[in-house]
């Protein structure tokens, strides 16, 4: 066996050890966004140092927990807190919350994260459903030997967001009166945010927000057959696109004022997804 795959397999051990739950939804939970889990009837929570070997977030913002519980009655496992490339852990590393998450059953993934806007058209505090992405400025997180039994090794990815999903949250915000923007979501490493320049070079490649984590997870999400959504808060404009400096701070403010209405989208989306 592979390092990655011994690794996957202590970690899905040392869980096993502690809880038998089988989720259908895996939620990630970015900055700002993480109460969420507060209020799920929740069956356990396992930190992440409890699982050796399970990369440890060094945030501040982010929790570092496992809750599972049910959301509207779905068995769903909820990342409070995910971590980081520019924390500096290999990004078989980043990716392997999200494998986990695939062993204990989840064939849904539901990624969300704060993001920066760069098109012109959104506002600090929209919500924009993710519709496809941009990754390659991190390594991809199937360079290596191929985990065979996860997944091919020239992985498909034309899909990765699934359409029937989008259209459950297209549908979930708008009878639930919340707007949703659409669009491409590009990953850049961080931790620094853009400069203006970046930011040009980004939306010319046709991406719509700018952050720092989910499409890694995305590509290993969709690489072991898991069905991928997503949404980004936008919490700030990107570098240029107004000209107000970035401040984590800030971020972490505009996630918490739009926590409410992303609550909603969350809970309700995931309801209608466990009836697929
Ligand atoms: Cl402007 N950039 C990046 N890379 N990540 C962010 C962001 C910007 N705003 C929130 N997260």
């Amino acid at each position: 066996m592979y390092p990655v795959e011994v690794k996957l397999n202590n970690c899905y051990e040392s869980i096993r050890a502690k809880i038998p739950f089988a989720p259908e939804v895996a939620l990630i939970l970015g900055s700002g966004l993480g109460e969420f889990a507060d209020e799920i009837q929740s069956e356990a929570v396992i930190g992440y140092s409890e699982i050796e070997g399970f990369p440890v977030s060094t945030v501040p913002g982010h929790k570092g927990r496992f809750v599972f519980g049910y959301v509207q009655g779905v068995p769903t496992v909820i990342m409070q807190g995910r971590v980081h490339y520019y924390e500096g852990y290999p990004i078989a590393d980043v990716v392997l919350p999200v494998r986990l998450m695939w062993k204990m059953g989840a064939e849904i993934l539901f990624l969300t994260n704060a993001a920066g806007g760069m098109n012109p058209e959104f506002r600090p505090g929209d919500f924009m459903m993710i519709t496809d992405q941009i990754s390659n400025f991190v390594p991809s997180p199937l360079i290596g030997p191929n985990l065979d039994g996860l997944g091919p090794r020239f992985c498909d990815m034309s899909n990765i967001y699934k359409r029937e999903l989008q259209e459950i949250l297209r549908s979930t915000a708008a009878d639930l009166g919340i707007s949703l923007k659409e669009g491409v979501y590009v990953q850049l490493t961080g931790p620094n945010y853009e400069t203006p320049a970046e930011v040009r070079m980004c939306r010319l490649l046709g991406a719509d927000a700018v952050g720092m984590s989910t499409a890694c997870e995305a590509v290993a999400a969709n690489h072991c057959g898991m069905k991928v959504c997503g949404i980004s808060c936008i919490t700030n404009m990107a570098c240029g696109i107004t000209d107000s400096p970035l401040s984590h701070g800030e971020v972490q403010k505009a996630a918490d004022e739009a926590a409410p209405a992303f609550k909603r989208i969350l809970s309700e989306g995931i309801r209608r997804m466990g009836a697929l």
